[in-house]
């Protein structure tokens, strides 16, 4: 297993482009199996979670090119000759579960087996499976697998979810594209991921109104046509990138960031005194006065403070003057990278979901270990600030979620470089 070796040696300076959103691509991988036409996107990120959903919808007997080093993805399942999902792959990989939604509403059957759990929670799929039997679906749960059936074609109706759920909204969205007649999604998710995927499934034909509200309106359609739709920016890699000069110096244009994917997230820095311009081509980000305030943080759905960024900003609050207090309401057990901060000094009380970080001078450089994408990452940026040599092992949770992090961070003057592992 690889580890990576940052050595903290102060500001960074420079420009990062931001790649395609790791989950948005996820999500939109599988509309092409609502159409036997191709479905082409554009801006995609190279990720081990995409080389993940290749295998996947490959195993059903759908095509996928990659073109342009994987930037550019042309699929088409205009045939598929298996209608399971093998829990070997979903296992790897929770959002493989968003090929349910897609599979049965074209094919009228679907056996997706269940994710299991994962670092950070339980993370059941109830909410999935409940918004597809509102809409007619026949459900059954078999040594590990749900088996779906919808022999005359799903129908429109009515899903209230309980609960904000980003991939229940985006699994009933897609199902609900060729239900016949219409759907209401009440309580959806709202983050930019839906937007995008609402854009991509209108290009292809769907007739969807609301996405980005609590409330979204789908009238089915009998068929929906190929398209070409490029991937929207990745807003939890521009908000991880963001915190590099807030960490420890300097200044960094994000390339291809875009304050509306960040909102929360930049009040929270702007209140951290952090300054966050907008520029022709993204966003720049530096210390407004030298030195960084803590903040008190809590994670919410969109438009929310997201979960996803809540460890990395853990690690810009572990160096910061004064005391925060991070609540994380969305998952169970995302403070694993606390332990990981205090063997580099950090000063971190959990209890429950909440984390209180009392500021330290500086952090020092130390083995640690990641335990999940995000988490990965806060080690990284809490490295670039610490004093010494930090090594971070088993970063193959990284690959998941970043391209090319020690290349684009050595571009802007980190000291880091990966060493593989055996
Ligand atoms: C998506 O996961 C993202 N993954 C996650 O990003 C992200 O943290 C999460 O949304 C929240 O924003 C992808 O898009 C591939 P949820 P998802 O359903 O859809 C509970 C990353 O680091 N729940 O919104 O699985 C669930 O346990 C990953 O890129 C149910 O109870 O998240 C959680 O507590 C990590 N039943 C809460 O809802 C369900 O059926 C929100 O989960 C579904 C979810």
């Amino acid at each position: 297993m690889d580890s990576i070796i940052v050595t903290g040696n102060g500001p960074l300076n420079g420009q990062i482009p931001i790649a395609g959103a790791k989950n948005a691509c996820l999500t939109l991988m599988p509309a092409t199996l609502l159409s036997d036409e191709p479905l082409t996107l554009t801006n995609a990120p190279r990720l081990s979670d995409i080389k993940t959903m290749t295998e996947l919808l490959r195993s059903l007997g759908a095509e996928v090119t990659q073109l342009q080093d994987g930037q550019v993805l042309v699929m088409s399942s205009h045939a598929l000759n298996n209608h399971v999902a093998d829990y070997d792959i979903v296992r790897k990989m929770r959002a493989s579960i968003l090929v349910l939604g897609p599979m049965l509403a074209r094919d009228g059957h679907a056996v997706v087996s269940l994710p299991g759990g994962c670092a950070i929670g339980a993370r059941p799929v109830d909410l999935h499976l409940k918004a597809l039997e509102a809409m007619g679906a026949e459900l059954e749960l078999k040594e590990g697998y749900v088996h779906a059936k919808a022999p005359g074609g799903l129908k429109g109706g009515n899903v209230d979810f309980p609960l904000v759920s980003v991939g229940a909204t985006e699994n009933a969205l897609m199902a609900a594209t060729l239900a016949k007649g219409t759907t209401v999604l009440n309580n959806a998710a709202r983050e930019p991921e839906i937007v995008d995927l609402a854009d991509c499934l209108r290009r292809m034909g769907a007739q969807i109104d609301g996405d980005g509200t609590s409330t979204i309106t789908i009238q089915g359609v009998d068929r929906l046509n190929g398209a070409t739709h490029p991937v929207v920016t990745d807003r939890i890699e521009l908000g991880t990138y963001m915190l590099a000069p807030a960490i420890c110096g300097g200044e960094l244009e994000c390339l291809g960031g875009r304050i509306d994917l960040v909102g929360a997230f930049c009040e929270k820095l702007d209140a951290a005194g952090i300054s966050v311009e907008e520029t022709k081509t993204g966003l720049k980000v530096a210390r407004k006065n030298g030195h960084v305030r803590a903040v008190d943080v809590t994670t919410e759905p969109f438009p929310g403070f997201p979960t996803d960024l809540q460890a990395q900003m853990m690690a810009l609050m572990c160096t910061a003057q004064g005391t925060s207090v991070l609540e994380e309401k969305i998952f169970e057990n995302r403070f694993m990278h606390a332990p990981e901060l205090i063997r580099m000094g950090a000063k971190i009380d959990v209890h429950g979901g909440t984390a209180t970080v009392t500021g330290v001078e500086r952090l020092k450089g130390a083995p640690v270990m990641a335990t999940d994408l995000r988490a990965s990452v806060s080690l990284i940026l809490a490295g670039l600030a610490a004093e010494g040599e930090t090594i971070v092992s088993r970063v193959y949770h990284l690959d998941r979620g970043y391209e090319h992090v020690v290349r684009k961070l050595e571009s802007v003057g980190a000291r880091i470089e990966r060493i593989s592992g055996q």
